[in-house]
């Protein structure tokens, strides 16, 4: 009889069956009621809710750890935001882009994320951060799966050679295409923008991931252009569009129509939700928009919504610890996504959908044959995930344990009473 590796007993899906799960070398094995042949080691769910990984769809990873003292963003706008980056960006080393980088991914693995795509900015002639983020990819490949999107901060078609930067970029370990049509000049450019990360993607048989409409301009359009650009180009499902914003300002008949051609052409939304709703708004009165994609309507329409966590203590949001979890929670607060099926969709934004997005086509959510990566998370059930924000207990990577943490836990002292409080109502949900 084969041995298994681990056994994990006692482990709660998301759909709140209680089940065990045999892991053989790097993969799942097997996910039963009652599984019988014992593992080499036993690990005891105690009912806890069981994973796939966070997937962080969207961070830059080149600028992170870089403020407060770098540099500080005094409006907390998006243009003061790359401002700062690029006064930054001259005196960037390989070294310290790695030793930045490389403290937040062992943030986000220890939070329960082992897919991050990164988005890393090329508008450099010396290409530093690229070349940092490339090498880290490797070092780390134990610990985590990296995608890099070669990102133009500062635009394609308005920045020098932006073209030979992009192009370059790919051939030096930049994965995917990325874009900025909204910061480029004119919308004639931004579409001109547009149409060249097609071509380009499609020569060199890539994904696309833009930053699409990351404005409050009602009138920036440019993610109708990226759908039509995917069924001409017949690159459904490999094409993400990121923050989209002004979504968020559309009037509803334009949105409708817009959430149909999206549907049609098989395209990701990746929502920011944490630094978009500290970044947009910045010039309304009041009332203050809260500058997200309208993720609650998108996801009722069939469209993919994955989740970012953008940014850690850089340019355009100084908080964070790269916990996805937080900006899920932020994500069910902003789209009024509070009913008990919405909070388990938004779950499903932040694990199962960034799958998806990530490797197109495969398996998103735990079954045998799966590489052996989940999450022990201490707490029974997804909204109850998204309540406590607990910790990720056991994070296991392609069968072997890449990190733990303890529960927390608190005492209150009452009455003379030392009392553990852990906020679990009597009958957890
Ligand atoms: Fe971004």
């Amino acid at each position: 009889m084969e041995r298994w590796n681990y056994v994990i007993r006692n482990a709660k899906l998301t759909g709140a069956r209680s089940v065990d799960i045999a892991i053989k070398d790097d993969r799942i094995a097997d996910i039963a009621d009652n599984i019988a042949e014992t593992g080499i080691e036993e690990i005891d769910a105690h009912g806890q809710l069981v994973t796939v990984p966070l997937v962080d769809a969207h961070i830059h990873l080149d600028a992170t750890l870089t403020v407060p003292e770098r540099t500080t963003n005094h409006s907390g706008t998006l243009l003061e935001g790359i401002q700062r980056w690029s006064e930054i960006k001259p005196d960037l080393t390989v070294e310290d882009v790695k030793t930045r980088a490389r403290e937040a991914i062992l943030w986000e693995v220890a939070h329960g994320t082992l897919q991050i795509r990164s988005h890393v900015d090329i508008c450099d002639e010396k290409l530093t951060a690229l070349h940092a983020l490339r090498e880290l990819k490797d070092e780390m490949a134990e610990l985590v799966d990296l995608q890099l999107v070669a990102f133009p901060q500062e635009g394609v078609l308005c920045y020098p050679h932006g073209q030979e930067l992009m192009e370059t970029a790919l051939h030096e370990g930049a994965d995917i295409v990325g874009g900025i049509p909204h910061y480029e000049w004119t919308r004639e450019d931004g579409i001109r923008e547009l149409e060249y990360v097609f071509e380009l993607a499609h020569r060199e048989g890539r994904m696309i991931d833009v930053h699409c409409d990351e404005t409050d301009d009602p009138e920036s359009r440019f993610v109708e252009t990226m759908a039509r650009l995917t069924k001409v180009y017949e690159w459904e499902g490999r094409v993400s569009a990121s923050h989209t914003t002004a979504m968020h300002s559309y009037n509803p008949a334009y949105g409708f129509k817009l959430r149909r051609i999206l549907r049609q052409s098989d395209m990701a939304i990746i929502a920011n939700p944490l630094t978009n709703v500290v970044l947009q708004g910045r010039f309304d009165d009041f009332p203050k928009r809260r500058g997200m994609a309208p993720i609650k309507e998108l996801d009722a329409y069939g469209i993919p919504v994955a989740l970012g966590f953008d940014c850690i203590m850089d340019p355009w949001y100084p908080l964070g610890t790269g916990n996805l979890l937080q900006a899920a929670w932020m994500a069910l607060h902003l789209g009024h996504m509070t009913g008990a099926q919405e909070m388990e969709r938004v779950f499903r934004m932040a694990t199962v959908n960034g799958q998806s997005v990530f490797y197109p086509g495969q398996p998103n959510d735990l079954v045998a044959g799966r590489p052996a990566d989940l999450v022990i998370w201490d707490a029974p059930s997804a909204i109850e995930a998204l309540r406590l924000l607990p910790v990720a207990q056991t994070v296991m990577r392609h069968g072997h344990i890449v990190a733990q943490a303890e529960p927390s836990r608190h005492q209150v002292y009452y009455q003379g009473q030392n009392l553990t409080v852990n906020f679990r109502p009597r009958t957890a949900r």
